[in-house]
């Protein structure tokens, strides 16, 4: 991969308090120091740690991500955060249909469209995840899978840039669980959605969109999966809660 730029984006889910946060974001901008520049890097912190994430991100090259949002602006939502919240904090993207979102807390592709949706009318940039079950890759399903929940994130939505959009491809299976996904096997679901993209919004859409993959990326196996063809970069969840993991990835996946 080298004709687009690459993504390294943690994923912290529920980790880190707001002092943990400002200790790790100090210690990953100062061994960011000399890493190739062509590159993004991104930590997406619990809601109460974004703040005191994007305080000590300034002026570093990392940016700062929420993990879901309302697609609301604002109303009686218990619990929820809009994308004007995000927004005003300084947040630059935010991940939607996160698997397990869609597994524990009810989200259907209706709910992920309409989070994108808020998220492209705030400018904030959507890390769209979607990926199949061990059962729906066991049973032969997962190419129909990744076009329902790509078509049902996106399918209606215009116009839509490559360049303000991410997708991720996360394997269920994998995610958690020590058991990636072989570079074969997400190479291969990369590349059909490459080509569903095409269909979707043209070539140059498709060619130029970063496409993530994301479920148990190490440092020992992150060159060998972004160095395919339709791989731009990793999500990565457990193994960006440690600075040297992360770090241990980011100079080997770019
Ligand atoms: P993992 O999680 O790296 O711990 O498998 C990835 C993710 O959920 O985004």
């Amino acid at each position: 991969m080298a004709i687009r730029k690459v993504i390294i984006a943690g994923n912290w889910k529920m980790h880190k308090t707001s002092a943990e946060t400002r200790s790790y974001i100090k210690e990953l901008s100062a061994v960011l120091d000399g890493v190739n520049p062509d590159s993004e890097i991104l930590a997406a912190p619990p809601f109460t740690s974004l703040a005191v994430a994007v305080e000590e991100a300034k002026g570093t090259r990392i940016g700062i991500a929420g993990q879901n949002l309302h697609w609301e602006d604002k109303g009686a939502f218990t619990g929820e955060i809009s994308g004007p919240m995000l927004r005003e904090l300084g947040c630059s993207h935010v991940i939607i249909g996160h698997s397990e979102r869609r597994q524990y807390f009810g989200e259907t592709d209706e709910k992920v469209n309409l989070k994108i949706a808020a998220a492209m009318n705030h400018s904030l940039i959507p890390i769209f995840c979607l990926g199949e079950s061990l059962d729906e890759r066991e049973s032969g399903k997962t190419f129909d899978v990744v076009k329902r929940q790509l078509l049902g994130g996106i399918g209606d939505l215009r116009p839509l840039e490559p360049k303000n959009f991410v997708i991720a491809y996360e394997p269920v299976w994998a995610i958690g669980t020590g058991r990636t996904a072989t570079p074969e096997q997400a190479q291969e679901v990369h590349a059909f959605l490459r080509k569903e993209l095409s269909l979707l919004l043209g070539k140059d859409f498709a060619n130029s969109v970063r496409i993530l993959y994301g479920g148990s990326i190490k440092p020992d196996n992150a060159s060998t999966l972004v160095s395919c063809e339709d791989i731009d970069g990793g999500l990565i969840g457990g193994a960006s809660l440690k600075v040297q993991d992360f770090f241990g990835i980011i100079k080997e996946g770019i």
